[in-house]
């Protein structure tokens, strides 16, 4: 751990309806519970506020950080964490295009296949999205997401097990 003083961003995907604000929510206030020194904040990438600029806007103004840690609160890596995430926190990626699973098979396809490469059952519409950018001075770190761990595998088996 660095010297720097440091605020969290627990990012969410967002939703229409209030149950991932509850998730993340929640998370954020177990975190603030433990770690009541550190500036802690939750967030949504689109869809429902408050989005990144903004919840980074307060992070900067409450408190005076020269780092934030932004937390994906997703299970795996898509396009969201390696691509779309990082161009709003205005950050390095080194996602490539190329790694898109049925890219080659779509290559003849240029009109569409942006379109097809973020087909998750949403619109991703401007209005989705404030024009605002993110301003922050500092250095930005976007960690990996959830991933495979058997905390998380005890979860699955309580989920059918208290089903069975
Ligand atoms: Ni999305």
């Amino acid at each position: 751990m660095s010297d720097k003083k440091t605020g969290i961003l627990l990012l969410s995907h967002g939703s229409r309806l209030d149950d991932g604000e509850e998730v993340i929510k929640a998370y954020k206030e177990m975190y603030e519970k433990e770690f009541p020194e550190i500036p802690v904040e939750y967030g949504f990438m689109e869809i429902r506020k408050p989005g990144i600029p903004e919840t980074i806007k307060k992070l900067t103004t409450e408190n005076d950080l020269e780092k934030i840690v932004v937390v994906p609160v997703f299970v795996a890596h898509g396009l969201h964490t390696k691509r779309d995430i990082p161009g709003m926190l205005g950050i390095e990626s080194d996602f490539d295009e190329e790694s898109v699973s049925g890219h080659h098979h779509h290559h003849h396809d240029h009109h569409d296949h942006h379109d097809h490469d973020h087909d998750h059952g949403h619109h991703h519409h401007h209005h989705d999205h404030d024009d605002e950018k993110v301003e922050f001075d500092g250095e930005i770190v976007l960690t990996d997401p959830l991933g495979i761990d058997t905390r998380l595998y005890e979860i699955i088996k309580d989920r059918v097990s208290e089903n069975l």
